[in-house]
């Protein structure tokens, strides 16, 4: 199961609505699928406030990515 984003509109944040979020759609995960062993994430380095949340869920670095991009089209 994929989920998205976690996202909080800016003038909510601050609040806890990130972790709030995030355990709610982790216990959503878990009722509807109560044998599932662990949860993948991936967050930018750079994203402190998503990475406080993950630190304070128990989710650790197992791996780290370099993303690359190339603009396409008429902008190459
Ligand atoms: C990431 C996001 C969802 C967090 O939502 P939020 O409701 O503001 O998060 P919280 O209030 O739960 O705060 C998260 C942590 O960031 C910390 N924090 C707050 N301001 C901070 C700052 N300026 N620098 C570093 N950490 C900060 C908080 O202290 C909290 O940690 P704590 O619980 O250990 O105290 C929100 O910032 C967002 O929507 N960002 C844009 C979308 C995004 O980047 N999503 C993640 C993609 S992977």
């Amino acid at each position: 199961m994929q989920g998205g984003t976690t996202i909080v509109l800016p003038e909510h944040r601050g609040h806890r609505l990130g972790l709030a979020l995030k355990v709610a759609h982790h216990q959503a995960l878990l009722a509807r699928f109560p044998d599932v062993e662990w949860i993948a994430t991936a967050t930018a380095d750079v994203n402190a406030h998503m990475n406080a949340v993950n630190d304070r869920l128990g989710i650790r670095v197992v791996e780290r990515c370099i993303e690359l991009t190339r603009p396409v089209g008429r902008a190459s």
